[in-house]
């Protein structure tokens, strides 16, 4: 029985129409994700406004650890015994030695400063 030679082409056509449908559908996602973003509905984005914790943990955990223990960065359990909320605020916003001046408002590292702070 001679194979019908169209059939492997018919395959291929259904198996790329379906992968174009596939990634089209997650880009509508993505998309109405970040419209949802922009609209201020997002969860992280809400939290991270007014949360000193939450900005923490965006911002600095990466370096000083979930619990402040350190890691890349210094320990800061007790920072709030050594430094003033201006000192931490200026270290945020300018940044010192090897740490970057981080991307926050001077609401946003005020707000973190003032967390901080307490953390004797
Ligand atoms: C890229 C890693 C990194 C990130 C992100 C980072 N830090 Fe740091 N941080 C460091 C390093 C390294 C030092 C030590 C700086 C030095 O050498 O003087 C430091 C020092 C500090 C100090 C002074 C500690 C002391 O005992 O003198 C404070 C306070 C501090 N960081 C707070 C923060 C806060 C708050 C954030 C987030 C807004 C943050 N850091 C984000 C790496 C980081």
């Amino acid at each position: 029985m001679k194979r019908n030679p169209l059939i492997p082409y018919g395959i291929i056509a259904i198996i790329g129409i379906l992968a174009i449908v596939i990634v089209a559908g997650m880009g509508v996602g993505q998309r109405e994700a970040l419209q949802a973003d922009q609209n201020g509905e997002g969860p992280v984005e809400e939290a991270a406004s007014d949360d000193p914790q939450a900005l923490y943990d965006a911002n600095c955990l990466s370096c000083h650890g979930a619990d402040l223990s350190g890691g890349m960065g210094p320990d800061i359990t007790d920072v709030g015994s050594k430094m003033s909320v201006e000192e931490i605020s200026e270290i945020i916003q300018k940044g010192r030695g090897g740490m970057p001046a981080i991307q926050v408002s001077v609401e946003e590292a005020d707000l973190i400063s003032e967390w901080l702070s307490e953390k004797k």
